[in-house]
């Protein structure tokens, strides 16, 4: 199978960034612009904007994502989000493990896993990230983490119900540094985290997974990233919160992938 069995998909995390105002804005913006597109494109509002930018993007092919959520369906957890609310707010994805959860909120490998089953069950499209801190890089332990981060999360499912599930790698030392990993960093990674899926659930599943990059994409290094053959689309933050140049980064142009 090649890359071109891969929908690519651009999806934008906004953070926690911008009053109900500045989302339904930049929504509007990028809906009334966004022109013709083949591949997937999402968006991940703070939980208080989703509804007003799910009813927004009704008659847009842009769908709406979360940022987390819990894996327990309702009850007594303060300050916490479930997927059956997320899909009543109309989400149609869910953001998992996001280095920033995982640094700053402890989430784990096993809290993601927890998350990952509950995201299949209630029918949203997970978004599992993964990737390694400066420090891991340096000491050469990179593929280590990726190998721990994608086992712990994506073991013990059933082939069949990870077949919409995507991974976001992720370096944390990109994440809103400016520092972008070079494409061939990125593709290195992606094919080191494609083996591990290959490793548990088989190269069939493996090959028609997507793997998206994250950290610093920019409507300046998209298309270099995007051409990689194993990096089948962008998870962006900054650059997800200006509707030009994330319209960019969605219309990326990349050489045709194969
Ligand atoms: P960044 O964030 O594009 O601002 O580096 C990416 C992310 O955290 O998903």
């Amino acid at each position: 199978m090649t890359a071109s069995h891969r929908r690519p998909l651009i999806a934008g995390n906004w953070k926690m960034n911008g009053s109900l105002k500045d989302a339904a804005e930049l929504v509007q913006a990028l809906a009334k612009d966004l022109g013709s597109v083949g591949h997937e494109v999402i968006v991940a509002p703070p939980f208080t904007a989703l509804t007003v930018v799910g009813e927004l993007l009704k008659k847009s092919p842009i769908k709406l994502a979360a940022q987390d959520m819990h894996w327990e369906n309702a009850g007594a957890y303060t300050g916490e989000v479930s997927g059956a609310m997320l899909k009543d707010a109309g989400c149609h994805a869910v953001i998992l493990g996001h280095s920033e959860r995982r640094r700053l909120f402890g989430d784990t490998d096993a809290t993601v896993q927890r998350k990952l089953k509950a995201a299949l069950a209630h029918k949203l499209l997970p978004i599992v990230c993964i990737g390694e801190t400066l420090e891991e890089r340096e000491s050469q332990r990179t593929f280590k983490v990726l190998e721990t981060q994608v086992k712990g999360a994506l073991t013990g499912f059933a082939p069949s119900d990870l077949s919409s599930a995507v991974i976001a790698y992720e370096p944390v030392w990109a994440i809103g540094t400016g520092k972008t990993a070079t494409p061939e960093q990125a593709q290195e990674a992606h094919v080191f985290a494609r083996r591990q899926v290959a490793a548990l659930y088989g190269d069939g599943l493996a090959q028609g997974m997507r793997i998206l990059y994250g950290g610093s994409v920019t409507p300046e290094n998209v298309d270099s990233l995007m051409a990689q053959p194993d990096v089948d689309g962008a998870l962006v933050g900054g650059a997800s919160l200006k509707p030009i140049g994330f319209l960019r980064i969605i219309h990326y142009q990349a050489a045709v992938r194969s």
